[in-house]
């Protein structure tokens, strides 16, 4: 197992052009990378952290109260499929209401826990605007480019992940998948577990305090039509202390669709995917969270 080989990007150093070319580079042969000068505050990650320790620690029902739903996702969970396989985790999921069925839920006695959740959710997305802004440079697009696909009422969402101590023959705490956001920004304890693959190795995400995990989804792999892959990873079962985390997935609009941008296509290389419909492919994804329907929809799946 190699570690201590992800690429780290400086981002307050995104306005220079060594900086870009690394994070670049990090793109195309990690897909993942970690970041420091993050810019989110040091109080906002330590309340995260607290806040994730304190919901669940409550009982079984107090969680349970909060259950998410086939109508609405926001809330607790711990009967995930990755894979269509059973993940060995629990999870709390806060999004954007719809006014409809959509709405997030909060646990009752815990008074600060909504403050955090809140709070570190918005300071996600300005450094996920941030990073989309340096990889639409990347790619040759204007800055903006890849951002007008979020505009108002992006799909993001934060998830807190709950790992407890169990028999490593339980299977895994996540199995092998890509994320089919567009970037994902990781926050994880100081507990190892993190894996990613490539070149045929799982590699460790070692822990690092200062900074949090960045890795790009399905959705720039279909922007940056494969320079950039969204690469696979996995999180081993918790064998001797419980592990938390907190993803923030930057999703676009719903009704938005992606395709791989005009700078990315030529005759050597046309566009390997059709435009897919964010929306559609959501829900596909989901529904196989609840019940095993057959092969869960890859991105592949669109490939032409
Ligand atoms: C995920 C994920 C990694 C982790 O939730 O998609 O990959 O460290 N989590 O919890
Ligand atoms: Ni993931």
């Amino acid at each position: 197992m190699n570690t201590n080989s992800i690429p780290v990007v400086d981002v307050a150093r995104l306005a220079h052009s060594t900086t870009l070319e690394e994070l670049d580079e990090a793109c195309r042969s990690w897909g993942f990378f970690q970041v420091t000068n993050h810019g989110i505050d040091t109080a906002a990650v330590s309340n995260l952290h607290a806040a994730m320790r304190e919901f669940f620690a409550l009982p079984m029902d107090a969680k349970r109260a909060i259950s998410r739903t086939q109508g609405n996702p926001w809330g607790f969970y711990d009967r995930e499929l990755t894979k269509n396989t059973l993940d060995q985790k629990q999870i709390f999921d806060y999004g954007p209401g719809d006014g409809q069925l959509r709405a997030p839920q909060w646990p009752a006695g815990l008074p600060t826990f909504r403050r955090a959740v809140i709070d570190y959710t918005r300071s996600c997305e300005k450094l996920a605007y941030k990073l989309l802004a340096a990889i639409s440079t990347n790619l040759g697009m204007a800055p903006g480019y890849l951002s007008r696909a979020f505009g108002s009422s992006h799909s993001s969402f934060l998830r807190l992940n709950y790992y407890p101590v169990t028999d490593p023959s339980n299977g895994f705490g996540v199995h092998h998948h890509t994320d089919a956001g567009a970037l994902t920004l990781l926050l994880q304890d100081e507990q190892a577990g993190l894996e990613v693959f490539r070149n045929g190795a799982w590699h460790l995400v070692e822990p690092r305090r200062d900074a949090l995990v960045v890795n790009v989804g399905d959705i720039v792999q279909v922007w940056s039509n494969d320079r950039y892959r969204a690469a696979l990873h996995r999180v081993t079962a918790s064998v001797a202390k419980p592990r938390f985390s907190a993803p923030y997935f930057f999703c676009p609009d719903y009704r938005a669709t992606y395709e791989p941008v005009p700078t990315e296509i030529d005759g050597a290389r046309p566009a390997r995917y059709r435009p897919i419909s964010w929306g559609e492919f959501y829900r596909l994804r989901t529904a196989g969270d609840y019940a095993d329907l057959g092969e869960e929809v890859q991105i592949g799946h669109y490939r032409i």
